[in-house]
């Protein structure tokens, strides 16, 4: 397992790495300072007068909580988000044509007990793949403010091979989505909502601390085990992850190995094309669909469209 800082390998050759644990530290490029500088101005306009880091010390965790159901759909959906993906993509070697994404999403981490649920979900110990998304999915996060070590986010490399007893059997992809995804911010101080967690304890030593300035961007593989850490900074920590897969990978079935994981459905219908913005193509998807999404009720219709 490795951690590459500015490397210059090519994105077939990165792919391989990363599903093998590896690491990547991408340092700031023209578009990912863009995104950055998008979710700050959305933030701040969002806030008003109120200072981004110190908002635990203005409002209230339901005005809080009101104010980012707003503000994270917006930043979601703003046109900018997905043209500035598109560009750090390009910037980073990726291929347009075959590299899909899905839409980036603002996460908040806040000190203390302040808000821990719901729209701010504070993130146990947990992989990706638990929650359906496929062993060639690649994850990249980045802040939006510099971050420290007291606030930021966290690998626990030595999962990588090692399986944990986990909840991921009970969880499926579509049905988080008709049952629970949405009510996200009526959970202000405890989340009732079913979410696949370790079920045993877990050794949280060796972490890696991921610290890094505003606009570098960190990729890692979706079945790495990665936590918020526990904010001890006295600060809001802001920041941005999106997903992306590879054509070729979700083709040939490449990714990651499958240590734990035993949840059904699965994300691939939300990937967006680069170069288009169009989904997968159907022969693609159906490669992964279980069943599960007709018992659930899923528009296979709008599938691979
Ligand atoms: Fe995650």
């Amino acid at each position: 397992m490795n951690i590459y800082i500015d490397s210059k390998m090519s994105d077939d050759e990165r792919r391989r790495e990363l599903f093998q644990g590896s690491i990547f530290v991408h340092p700031p490029r023209p578009s990912a300072l863009k995104l950055c500088q998008l979710a700050q101005e959305l933030v701040e306009g969002a806030l008003g007068t109120v200072c981004p880091p110190k908002i635990q010390d203005t409002m209230t965790a339901e005005q809080c909580a009101e104010t980012l159901s707003t503000l994270k759909p917006k930043f979601i959906h703003h046109p900018k988000s997905k043209e500035y993906i598109r560009g750090m993509l390009s910037e980073l070697g990726c291929d347009l044509e075959k590299t899909y994404f899905d839409v980036p999403r603002v996460r908040t981490a806040f000190p203390g007990d302040y808000l821990k649920s719901g729209i701010a979900y504070a993130f146990h110990p947990h992989r990706d793949t638990w929650y359906s998304a496929p062993f060639c999915q690649i994850n990249w996060w980045m802040p939006i403010y510099p971050t420290s070590s007291e606030n930021c986010m966290a690998i626990h490399p030595h999962y990588w091979a090692r399986p944990i007893r986990n909840g991921s059997s009970q969880y499926n992809y579509y049905k988080w989505n008709l049952e629970s995804r949405h009510n996200a911010a009526q959970h202000v101080k405890s989340d009732t909502r079913i979410q696949p967690r370790p079920d045993e304890p877990i050794e949280i030593e060796p972490t890696i601390r991921m610290v890094c300035d505003v606009g570098t961007v960190y990729q890692f593989s979706a079945a790495h085990l990665h936590s918020t850490v526990p904010n001890t900074s006295g600060l809001t920590r802001y920041s941005i992850d999106f997903r992306t897969v590879h054509f070729d990978d979700v083709w040939n079935r490449n990714g990651a190995p499958n240590v734990d994981s035993a949840c059904t459905g699965t994300t691939m219908a939300d990937y967006l094309k680069a170069a288009d913005y169009s989904h997968l193509p159907a022969e693609a998807l159906a490669l992964y669909l279980d069943g599960t999404e007709s018992q659930y009720g899923y528009a296979t219709s709008s599938v691979g469209t």
